[in-house]
């Protein structure tokens, strides 16, 4: 039977971003299925639901999941916050088991970049952060008391557990000898001491496994710097939910933009799908015109197909969106003339 990708195109630029997805992806794997599925925050303003039980179900059976963005346009009907993220995309993430949350950056020769020059020139920028995905300060651990009056008390727990820190370290160490062989662990371990000795005590146990791979270590605050001032220094970085949120935002910044920072949530057991979607949220402000930058949802897609074992396939779009990239600095296309460009590369 030919694999069924459910696709929840979402809010805003989604739709638009996971047409040209699924035309890139029906070029190359023509025997794939798609369901689609209305999900997020229009669908909760016409509707009331967030995500059901019984889509959840359903959505479990597919052999993958695409999603395009999730959030509110302005001006229509508010909805509490918290609400679609914790609801839809962290409830996936969550319930299906997405251990590692995969997010590669990389500099194209030519690309702007807001880096300074001599932090570019001749350097290979060329990084992939290994960000934790289910637990953290994510986890939803924590509570309001009294709320709303001056003796509120809010907490937010951060929860680690040897189990979640060792199957991401692991995967990064495996990933770091396919790659460079080059390991940096990113942490607070010098403030938050019981997580951060959990961590680089998984690190030190699961490196024994690897001397082929080089591991180091950088405090977050630290490596937030690094990141403008020598990134070409980073291979593979692993760190926790949060920390891995905020310093992919950066990565992308520095590498050409949110519009082109892809980005997968893995189940590694195989028990539930996976989940690939770009980094870029919704961006209401350009919804709608035809002018959202499809390259960073199609190269989640080409994450996608590693993912189900296509790797040849999802090498052959990688290559065409980076043709693409290098080709067009400085060019405006539509959405959809960046969909044919990059049907045309693919031949
Ligand atoms: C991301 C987003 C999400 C996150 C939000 C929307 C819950 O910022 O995918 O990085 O914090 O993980
Ligand atoms: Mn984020």
């Amino acid at each position: 039977m030919s694999e069924l990708i459910a696709v929840i195109p979402g809010d805003g630029i989604g739709p638009e971003v996971m047409d040209q997805t699924t035309r890139v992806l029906t070029h190359v794997r023509p025997d794939l299925r798609f369901e689609t599925y209305q999900l997020g925050a229009e669908h909760w303003q016409k509707t009331g639901e967030v995500l059901s039980d019984e889509t959840l179900a359903r959505l479990a059976e597919a052999d993958a999941i695409l999603l395009g963005a999730v959030g509110a346009a302005p001006g229509s009907k508010a909805i509490p916050s918290g609400l679609i993220e914790r609801g839809l995309l962290l409830k996936l993430r969550f319930h299906f088991d997405h251990a590692v949350n995969l997010r590669p950056s990389k500099l194209y020769p030519g690309l702007p970049t807001p880096l300074a020059e001599s932090v570019v020139a001749d350097k290979l920028i060329d990084f992939v952060v290994v960000r934790e995905g289910t637990e953290g300060l994510y986890a939803g651990n924590g509570g309001r008391f009294r709320p709303d009056t001056p003796q509120e008390v809010a907490t937010e727990v951060s929860i680690n557990t040897a189990h979640g820190v060792e199957r991401v370290v692991r995967y990064a160490f495996d990933l770091a000898r396919d790659r460079r062989g080059q390991l940096t662990l990113v942490h607070k371990h010098n403030v938050l001491v019981n997580a951060g000795t959990l961590w680089r005590r998984v690190v030190a146990e699961i490196g024994e496994q690897y001397p082929d791979v080089t591991t180091d270590y950088l405090h977050v605050d630290a490596a937030t710097i690094m990141l403008v001032t020598n990134p070409d220094r980073f291979d593979v970085i692993v760190t926790d939910n949060l920390f891995g949120d905020i310093l992919t935002d950066e990565a992308a910044a520095i590498t050409g933009g949110i519009g082109l920072a892809a980005s997968a949530n893995l189940n590694l057991s195989g028990t539930y799908p996976s989940m690939f979607e770009p980094v870029h949220g919704s961006a209401p402000d350009i919804a709608d015109q035809g002018i959202a930058d499809p390259r960073a949802a199609i190269l989640s897609g080409a994450m996608l197909l590693d993912h189900l074992g296509h790797r040849a396939d999802g090498d052959h779009i990688r290559r065409a969106v980076e043709t693409d990239i290098v080709q067009t600095i400085g060019v405006r296309r539509g959405t959809s003339a960046v969909g044919d460009a990059i049907l045309a590369a693919l031949g």
